[in-house]
């Protein structure tokens, strides 16, 4: 088996993906002509070249309009089971998928539209695809610590769909420290916790989102690297990163993907794993993503078994799944 053949067989579990960052420009077209709503763009084409960002805020704009022409439950459902027949194709057989609702409340549409359609294609993925998913509901930190704890209300009534709650959106300027109470009441009523930190934002934000949000994984954290005191805390405590290599490329995190610390942070032993985070805006699903750090970093069958391996152990399985799956990335030679 070459190096493809072995990304390509390795069972896959994906832990950071918006699902709004999956909307393709030929599903976004469609919706839009269905739903009458104008799109700035004529064509497929004029979209695609709109995709130039360099830093998270320029890419943001953009992904929040694509986002406007999402109205009814089958919008949400469409957009989901587009993303499962990629994770299909990339043997992703497990998925944590984050939705924003607030970019939805907030132009009138209601929870339950988005979360209903997410979940009949959650549930529709498992039974024909036999794909595996959880939902992860993240807060926009650009908004009020009030206007999160109204959407973490609104979640409540949903509890059993969802397994955790997340914070991303403008990184720079709003830090974990601004949901410290949010993140505590969720907690409480028994979600799990994750967070974007350390992506444009300093080290500083990796540790407020340990301290005072008590994470149980990083999302991103790939600035960690810039203290050490952090390094040896993340080792130590086997806190995993949900490392997104194309767009941290797109972002111009990186400059070049041979400069990407996602191998020198394995070798470490950082919990690091491979993930597509708006795949269709930065040119890549999940095996694309293997691909390109395999190329430029010269990554060893042992490096991608063990990338593959991390995101099952830092997933929300159980904990005989995650056996499962880690005993058959073991047997692949
Ligand atoms: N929302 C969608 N993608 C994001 C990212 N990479 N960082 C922060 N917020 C996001
Ligand atoms: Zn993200």
């Amino acid at each position: 088996m070459n190096q493809a053949e072995l990304i390509r067989a390795l069972p896959k579990a994906e832990l950071h993906v918006h699902i709004e960052g999956t909307f393709e420009p030929e599903l976004m077209f469609a919706i839009a002509q269905r739903n009458r709503i104008e799109i700035p763009y004529k064509s497929v084409e004029e979209v695609k070249q709109a995709y130039n960002f360099h830093n998270l805020q320029s890419f943001l704009d953009i992904y929040y309009a694509g986002a406007n022409v999402l109205i009814y439950e089958q919008d949400f459902y469409d957009l989901a089971w587009a993303y499962f027949e990629k994770c299909a194709e990339d043997h992703v057989v497990h998925t944590e998928i984050f939705f924003d609702p607030q970019t939805h409340t907030d132009r009138g549409i209601a929870f339950e539209t988005v979360i209903t359609g997410l979940k009949r294609a959650c549930d529709d993925a498992h039974e024909k695809l036999n794909i595996s998913s959880h939902l992860i509901m993240c807060f926009l930190r650009h908004l009020s610590e009030d206007a999160a704890f109204e959407t973490l209300q609104q979640a409540l009534a949903y509890k059993d769909q969802i397994i955790a709650v997340g914070l991303d959106s403008s990184e720079v300027g709003h830090p974990p420290s601004k949901f410290e109470r949010v993140f505590a009441k969720a907690r409480e009523a028994g979600f799990l916790v994750v967070a974007h930190a350390g992506e444009e934002g300093p080290a500083d934000y990796v540790w407020q989102a340990l301290d005072l949000l008590k994470v149980n994984r990083i999302d991103h954290g790939v600035r960690s690297e810039e203290d050490e005191t952090l390094m040896q805390r993340l080792i130590a405590e086997k806190m995993p990163l949900t490392v997104c290599p194309l767009s941290n490329l797109k972002l111009c995190v990186v400059d070049d993907m041979a400069q990407h610390n996602i191998q020198r942070l394995l070798q470490q032993g950082v919990k690091v794993t491979v993930n597509s985070d708006d795949p269709s805006y930065f040119g890549g699903y999940m095996n694309d993503n293997y691909f390109a750090i395999a190329e430029a970093l010269n990554l060893t069958t042992e490096e991608l078994k063990q990338l593959a391996k991390n995101a099952f152990e830092a997933s929300f399985i159980t904990d005989a799944e995650k056996k499962m799956w880690i005993e058959r990335i073991d047997a692949l030679i």
